[in-house]
């Protein structure tokens, strides 16, 4: 076991078969339709790199980059957009795809701002959810798996932007943290 892991939350073999699943629900509600895949950078990369591979309809691929979070492991509350779509939103069918919703604060932003600019739908995809930390009332169309009130790490989510390469979703040995904000 890595040297820094507490304990494995969602071992890798799970993920993939939620992802699978997922991937499945996605692809039959939106049969017929053309969809655009939205990722938030940088945590959603690994999630979505691998749920794209499970839709079978037409997609597009964008990334936004969106921050709430310093290196602190609790949310400032304050949403900040470091890189937009470069895909034209008015019309088209958003798919967000987001790694984790925690207060809720980064996607309740991100749906009301793609609403405002005109997207025909806006549905969101999450691998992971603490519906115990929420602040705002989001509604996750696809959700992977719920989490008690605890900080993970990998399969695209980090701690000070290390272990987003880990292939599962952990929890960090308490020494880790220590002497952090
Ligand atoms: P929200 O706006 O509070 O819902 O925050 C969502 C973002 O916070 C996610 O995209 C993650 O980047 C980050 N985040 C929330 N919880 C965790 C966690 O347990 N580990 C790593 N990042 C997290
Ligand atoms: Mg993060």
């Amino acid at each position: 076991m890595n040297q820094v892991i507490d304990r494995v939350l969602i071992p890798a073999a799970d993920i993939q078969a939620k992802v699978v699943e997922l991937g499945e629900e996605i692809s039959a509600d939106y049969e017929g339709e053309n969809l655009l895949v939205v990722g938030i950078l940088k945590g959603a990369l690994v999630f979505m790199a691998d749920l794209i591979r499970a839709i079978r309809i037409p997609i597009q691929i964008d990334f936004v980059a969106i921050t709430s979070y310093g290196a602190a492991t609790t949310s400032t509350g304050a949403v900040r957009i470091l890189k937009d779509l470069e895909q034209a939103v008015e019309g088209r069918h958003i798919l967000i795809v987001e790694d984790i919703v925690d207060t809720g604060l980064t996607l309740n932003y991100l749906t009301e701002n793609l609403r405002s600019r005109g997207a025909a739908s806006v549905k969101v995809c999450t691998l992971l959810d603490k519906p115990a930390r929420r602040r705002v009332a989001i509604h996750t169309d696809y959700n992977g798996f719920d989490l008690p009130d605890e900080f993970v790490v990998g399969y695209g989510l980090d701690y000070a932007e290390n272990y987003r390469h880990f292939p599962y979703v952990a929890v960090l040995r308490r020494e880790v943290y220590a002497g952090t904000p």
